[in-house]
């Protein structure tokens, strides 16, 4: 363990601080409203920004002995030593510089507190977010570190790779939002030490947090949107991704396309893994191992098939190559603390770090970037080990797998900036593929709050079993929680062998993951979807192309987190907050419409299905259902439509083309309202795309539905399929087979009714 994490934070010999330090304001942000309170020891700290927040501009508020209001937010009050805001009393706490552990001492430029807290009652409150995190998705008794660390989600482990200091607290239908801005290291204690008390630390000479309220999904989306819109990806970045530790050379990938080809699987990028470098030289091609390199991605683009190569931070210490040249001579690399060239040993032995908290360093890497992928026909980036990661310091194992937290980043120490590492590299990475002209796609282990601006993000190494499996459904709705709606797990498992049982059910619920990617490791039995031949490979297809039926809900998903910054996937209890069953972590919903009841565990042949309330139609049977219902194993995954609902569907070609759906069709829930919605566009690039939508009412006799398509491209044909019922006696646009109904929405209208 990390010094730093080895620390008991000495709460007990901390002093209670008086708020007169403390700075209260009222922001706003993409129409989210705020309050930020901002406690500094040092005049310079005030006019601190960021680091997860920035461009939120004040808003006219009025302070009355202690009273502060603004339009549009819950009034904050501050007195007695205390700061109340919806049903949350927090005190701020600080350890004296003379008390503090030798390492802050050395950290803290003589500021009197160079460890703050805020201590708060817990109440009856339920708390999420936090990002990524093992043990589920419930935060309350825990205790959570905010410290990017190479450390593969297993349970118990604290933390991982991502650091995400954004909590959400839940108490009956009234949710508020917290986020600490801070980058240093910093410990969340959810009732952990005390049962009662929530402690929040942060090893800084300054405490900046933002404060919210609404609903469970306004305060997700508030939080998100104030630490940036999610960016909009590719269509592409949604369908099937197939990578593996490593496809080594040009003939491993062209096997494995031809595979996908012969087996009709639809594949949407080939991920090259460390093997494709030379010498673990970022930025280069072993030219042994892909002597044809060009001819190889040119062909792939012919098939529609992308590549995506890893990018790791550590660049090789050699000389003459030229990336470790360049930037030495440019001054990009971290120093240690006597101002020298700080090397380590990752994948590459000897190796230096950029320092991408600084805007020289990313502009080199940006430029490193879209070399790179332009001259290979790269269509995206993956960024790995960039907590970031080391293997070796000064010939001995590295304590922690970190770099000293001495280490110099221009003005701050390694302490202050290590949790941003992965967000500097993303932000340069995406300037570098956005110079292309075309929506950049980025995938990263590591992060912090604002990481969705850039990147999507991965859970890490997990291995192949039903354990970890699970683990990634709790692991992806926290993340979409905690702002960072686009997520996937590596299907199959990274280590450790997957058995074909495990493989189809994980590729079922990796088809509703927000990032579908099959990923193993080196020396790992082989997973691709055709790996263990039939009957199983026809299950995987089957899977693999639900996956592109559902396009259309996805992209329109993906849509709706970049604008409002709502995660794709949602707890059950974002909508039934009133509802005690709906606090689990075995069923999820996408979007609103639609719940997924996985298989989860080893050798589970049939489960219960909880159904909130309200009538469900069983999304393959076509029936309405009341819940508890039981689902049977190994078939397509257990899913659900609420009334009401209408799911954009469309019928699986691949590769992908545009996001425009020549043949659309909505599977059609029935209630007295329905609504559903597509967003259309180029799947790629910057042009704007378009909402259509279409409307229903459904008085128990007569249906009608309505479709507004602003699209302004011709189609093929539009249909609703209407779930579960007889045939009506009369109608316009419809059409009743085999217990079916379909209503033809080409005109625009159509109506059914029944006697
Ligand atoms: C790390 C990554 C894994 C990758 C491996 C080799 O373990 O998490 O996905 O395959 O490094 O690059």
């Amino acid at each position: 363990m990390n010094a730093l994490l080895n620390w008991d934070i000495p709460f007990d010999r901390m002093e209670r601080l008086d708020l007169s330090g403390m700075e209260v304001q009222a922001v706003e942000k993409e129409g989210v409203r705020a309050w930020r309170l901002l406690f500094t020891q040092r005049p310079r700290d005030r006019a601190k920004a960021g680091p997860a927040v920035q461009g939120a501009r004040p808003l006219p508020m009025e302070a009355t002995e202690g009273l502060y209001r603004a339009e549009g937010l819950p009034p904050l009050a501050l007195g007695e030593g205390r700061v109340r805001f919806g049903g949350l009393t927090l005190s701020l706490w600080g350890l004296p510089h003379l008390e503090a552990l030798p390492l802050l001492r050395l950290l803290s430029d003589g500021v009197p507190y160079p460890l703050l807290a805020l201590r708060f009652p817990l109440g009856a409150a339920h708390y999420y977010g936090l990002g990524e995190r093992t043990g589920g998705l419930a935060r309350r008794g825990g205790r959570f570190w905010n410290f990017t660390m190479d450390q593969p989600p297993r349970p118990g482990r604290d933390p991982l790779y991502l650091a995400s200091p954004l909590l959400v607290r839940l108490e009956g239908d009234e949710a508020l939002g917290f986020l600490l801005d801070e980058s240093h290291p910093s410990l969340f204690d959810l009732g952990h030490a005390h049962p009662a008390e929530g402690r929040v630390a942060v090893a800084s000479p300054h405490l900046d947090f933002y404060v919210l309220a609404g609903s469970l999904l306004e305060v997700v989306r508030g939080l998100t949107l104030l630490t940036g819109r999610p960016a909009m990806p590719p269509l592409w970045a949604l369908g099937y991704h197939q990578c593996r530790y490593s496809y080594a050379d040009s003939q491993a990938v062209r096997e494995v396309v031809e595979a996908f080809k012969a087996h009709d699987l639809p594949l949407e990028a080939v991920w090259l893994d460390i093997h494709h470098m030379e010498g673990y030289k970022v930025f280069t091609l072993s030219p042994h191992r892909f002597p044809d390199f060009r001819a190889l991605s040119e062909e792939l683009a012919g098939e529609g098939v992308r590549l995506v190569p890893i990018v790791d931070p550590g660049v090789k210490v050699e000389e003459g190559y030229r990336v470790f040249e360049e930037g030495k001579r440019r001054g990009v690399f971290l120093l240690d603390d006597r101002d020298e060239l700080l090397v380590g040993g990752v994948w590459p032995r000897r190796a230096v770090w950029p320092d991408f908290s600084r805007e020289g360093p990313r502009a080199f890497w940006a430029e490193e970037v879209r070399r790179f992928a332009e001259e290979n026909g790269f269509a995206g980036i993956w960024n790995d080990m960039n907590e970031p990661a080391v293997l070796e310091l000064g010939g001995a194992e590295s304590p922690d797998k970190a770099l000293p937290l001495t280490a110099r980043q221009g003005e701050k120490s390694h302490l202050e900036a290590r949790n941003l590492y992965a967000l500097g590299m993303a932000e340069a990475t995406y300037q570098g593929l956005a110079a292309l002209g075309r929506r950049p796609f980025i995938l990263t282990r590591s992060g912090f709050p604002g990481i969705q601006r850039y990147a999507f993000v991965w859970t890490g190494d997990n291995e192949s079993r039903h354990e970890d499996m699970a683990l990634s459904v709790p692991m992806l709705l926290s993340l979409g929680l905690s702002g960072v709606p686009f997520a996937g797990a590596d299907v199959g498992g990274f280590g450790q062998d997957a058995t074909p049982e495990l493989l189809l059910r994980w590729t079922w619920l990796g088809a509703l993951y927000p990032f579908f990617r099959n990923h193993s490791a080196l020396g790992t039995r082989r997973q691709e979807p055709y790996a263990f031949g039939e009957p199983w490979t026809s299950r995987m297809r089957e899977a693999l192309r639900f996956r592109y039926r559902l396009l259309p809900y996805l992209y329109s998903l993906a849509r709706e987190a970049h604008e409002e910054g709502l995660p794709l996937w949602r707890p059950l209890f974002a909508y039934w907050p009133g509802e005690m069953a709906a606090f689990r972590e075995d069923e999820f919903l996408l979007g609103e419409g639609l719940l997924a009841a996985p298989l989860l565990h080893q050798g589970e042949g049939v489960r219960e299905v909880y159904l909130p309330p309200g009538t469900w139609w069983d999304f393959w049977a076509g029936c309405r259902v009341a819940g508890p219902a039981l689902e049977q194993a190994l078939g397509p995954l257990p899913l659900y439509l609420k009334e009401g609902a209408a799911i954009p569907l469309t019928e699986p070609t691949y590769p992908t083309r545009t996001a425009r759906w020549p043949r659309l069709g909505f599977r059609v829930a029935l209630g007295p309202a329905i609504r559903g919605r597509v967003y259309e566009d180029e799947g790629e690039g910057f042009a704007p795309g378009a909402w259509s939508e279409l409307k229903g009412a459904f008085d128990g006799k007569r249906l009608v539905l309505a479709f507004e398509d602003r699209s302004g491209h011709p189609r093929e044909g539009v249909w609703a399929e209407v779930l579960g019922v007889a045939p009506p006696v009369k109608g316009q646009g419809v059409l009743y087979r085999e217990g079916r109904l379909l209503l033809d929405l080409g005109p625009g209208e159509a109506f059914a009714e029944w006697a």
